[in-house]
């Protein structure tokens, strides 16, 4: 089921920040990101409105989450992906749900370009952040977030097609509540909204947010304007940094592009917030290359006591 995702609070990062941190799993959603919450909404629609196909351009999440429920609705699912350029779960889970997977010789901005001209001329629906039915599953975040923990002052949030950032802000507004400060993360190599323009060739070891013109670029900086918050950039090495020690001190494994939210708070501190929320956009075993590429090595062994008494004891 999408959404209801763990809130959890997260002791040492409060520790280090010195305010009350909690992180929002949403790896816990059934295809491992956020992405299911908006996907369920949007498939549902197009299979109400006849379309016989869904389409998506895609870093991987979307397309896992787009293959999965266009399976479950009995549609034709196709999906846009820069080639080589995506997480290997990612891709694992787009062709096992039975997708059409097609990898563009290209970024995926150029992507999203092609399949937003493709829809003009078939009978086939959309189902990237575009569509607004994304965004109303999406929203659905925000009100976990105001019904659990009431007052909140700062969301940390990973920026990529700007669709969640947006979603968010239009949850924390209909809920008629707390209204947090909207605290954006891009990756400096994919920061066109920190830069004010788009970024032509994007790249950020957090393949998920390697976007160089984000389709929600008006109402992220919308989001940031009116919750007086910020969109800023974080590097490569400090989201690297921030994904292995969320992974070692809180025990929450995330992919790399979720942990830019993190990233973004350990760089800035708290910023005078007392209770601050990561969202941690996507599970870390979607991209097993990054962790076994940026984490420690394996120690081998020989099968006999001394040799696993060396090895475990390091002596
Ligand atoms: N985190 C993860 C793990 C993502 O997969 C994405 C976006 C984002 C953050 C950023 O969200 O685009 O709404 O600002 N992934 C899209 C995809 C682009 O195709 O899976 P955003």
């Amino acid at each position: 089921m999408e959404g209801s995702t763990p809130l959890v609070p997260a002791p040492r990062l409060s520790e280090r920040v010195g305010a009350d941190v909690w992180l929002k799993i949403e790896g816990a959603n059934p295809t491992g990101s956020f992405k299911d919450r908006g996907m369920t909404c949007a498939v549902s629609a197009a299979l109400r409105d006849g379309a016989e196909a869904v389409i998506c351009a895609s870093t991987g999440n979307t397309a896992a989450s787009a293959a999965a429920y266009a399976g479950r609705a009995g549609l034709r699912g196709a999906v846009i992906v820069p080639e080589g350029k995506i997480a290997t779960g990612k891709l694992a889970q787009a062709l096992v749900h039975g997708a059409q997977v097609i990898a563009l010789r290209g970024n995926f901005d150029a992507a999203l370009t092609l399949v937003r001209e493709l829809v003009q001329r078939h009978p086939i629906a959309l189902v990237n952040s575009v569509n607004p039915f994304r965004l109303e599953g999406q929203k659905t975040a925000a009100f976990e977030i105001v019904d659990e923990l009431g007052e909140l002052d700062a969301l940390c949030i990973p920026v990529g097609n700007a669709g969640n950032i947006t979603a968010y802000w239009k949850g924390f507004k209909e809920a008629d509540g707390s209204r947090p400060r909207m605290l954006g993360y891009q990756a400096e190599g994919a920061a066109p909204l920190v830069h004010g323009e788009p970024v032509e060739n994007p790249e950020t070891v957090a393949s998920a947010i390697r976007i160089g013109n984000p389709a929600r670029w008006e109402e992220a900086m919308a989001a940031m304007t009116e919750s007086s918050g910020a969109i800023r950039a974080v590097s490569d090495p400090e989201i690297l940094d921030a994904y292995r020690w969320l992974a070692a001190h809180e025990g929450v494994f995330c992919e790399p592009a979720s942990a830019s939210g993190v990233a973004g708070l350990l760089r800035n501190g708290a910023e005078g917030a007392s209770r601050i929320v990561c969202v941690l956009t996507g599970h870390g075993l979607k991209d097993p290359q990054v962790a076994l590429g940026h984490a420690g090595s394996v120690v081998p062994c020989e099968p006999d006591i001394a040799a696993v008494e060396r090895a475990v004891l390091g002596s």
